[in-house]
């Protein structure tokens, strides 16, 4: 297939189009800078100039393809609803190049956002709008153009990892560092499930040869990693105190990070397992952390 992948740059995307590539498939990927065009280049894929903001040419990249895969998004946190809106309209633009073809659509959600405070399923729809969660529009924009005709499907993921980058934990260890504590909320029984980066990539790749019409799959391999875990391996690696904060003291603490660091979000992957076959085999999140470049 010659697939389309916005965000084809980034982490996971990056990840993916070496996947892709070695799976025998074509990769037009969306560069907005000549860093991006360059990277994608020596990668062995196609380069596909235009950006989040030029709809245009996200149809054109879309309407080239036999299949789309959307990882892209802008993260910057101070304008974080704004973004979240981009990413709608990018997903109804790419979808609007689909519709009337069987072509898939592979858009890219959070485990997070789903139904914190329980085990999260891939049957469970977001069980709020995104007027209370923003990045939410991502799902809802999926289910509008399916209503469209396009065959859609969403990819959730959890913290996806290797030993450059852990997600959220990422600027968490920043933070650490800026703050001389490793913190976590509460008593830190919350948890993140994760993922290893390769493992999610190749979760990707069976979504788009073997993916049904409105499925969604949750790249998850470890259900729910304790945050206070987490937090002590930061503290180890970076000899700091491990503290705990009340809910209250962790908006002060973690900034914008502050929604995230008591939330308890575990969330299976045990029906995308059996779906597309899927057997993720990567290091887990906590020897990834202990040997981490940080
Ligand atoms: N990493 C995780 O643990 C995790 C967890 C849950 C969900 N996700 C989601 O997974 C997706 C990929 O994440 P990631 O970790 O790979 O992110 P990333 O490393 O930050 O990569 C973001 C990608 O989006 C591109 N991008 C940003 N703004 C753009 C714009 N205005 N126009 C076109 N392209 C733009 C970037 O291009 P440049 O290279 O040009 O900057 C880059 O290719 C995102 O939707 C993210 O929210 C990630």
């Amino acid at each position: 297939m010659r697939v389309f992948i916005t965000g084809a740059t980034g982490f996971i995307g990056s990840a993916l189009v070496n996947e892709l590539l070695n799976a025998g498939h074509q990769v037009l990927g969306l560069a907005r800078s000549d860093a991006g065009v360059k990277s994608l280049k020596a990668a062995g894929a196609e380069v596909h100039p235009g950006s989040l903001e030029d709809l245009e040419s996200l149809r054109s990249g879309a309407a080239n393809s036999d299949g789309v895969i959307h990882l892209a998004f802008i993260h910057d946190c101070s304008r974080f609803q704004e973004n979240c809106e981009t990413d709608r309209r990018a997903i109804e633009a790419l979808g609007s190049a689909l519709i009337g073809s069987n072509r898939l659509l592979i858009v890219t959600s959070g485990t997070a956002i789903v139904a914190p405070g329980r085990l999260s399923t891939e049957e469970d729809a977001p069980a709020v709008s995104s007027a209370s969660i923003p990045r939410i529009a991502s799902e809802e924009a999926a289910a509008a153009v399916a209503e469209r005709g396009v065959r859609v499907s969403v990819v959730r993921l959890p913290q996806v990892h290797d030993q450059r980058m852990q997600g959220l934990i990422t600027p968490a260890i920043d933070i650490a560092r800026q703050r001389g504590v490793s913190a976590f909320v509460g008593d830190g029984s919350n948890r993140w499930p994760a993922v290893h980066l390769l493992d999610a990539a190749h979760l990707y790749a069976l979504a788009l040869e073997k993916g049904s019409r409105g499925a969604r799959y949750h790249a998850v391999a470890e259900e729910g990693v304790p945050v206070r875990q987490i937090a002590e391996v930061i503290g180890r690696r970076l000899n700091l105190p491990v503290v705990s904060k009340s809910p209250a003291e962790a908006m002060e603490h973690f900034g914008w990070l502050g929604v995230f660091a008591g939330l308890d979000c575990p969330a299976s992957s045990a029906l995308t397992q059996r779906r597309l076959g899927w057997h993720p085999v990567g290091p887990a999140l906590i020897p990834d952390l202990e040997r981490a470049h940080i």
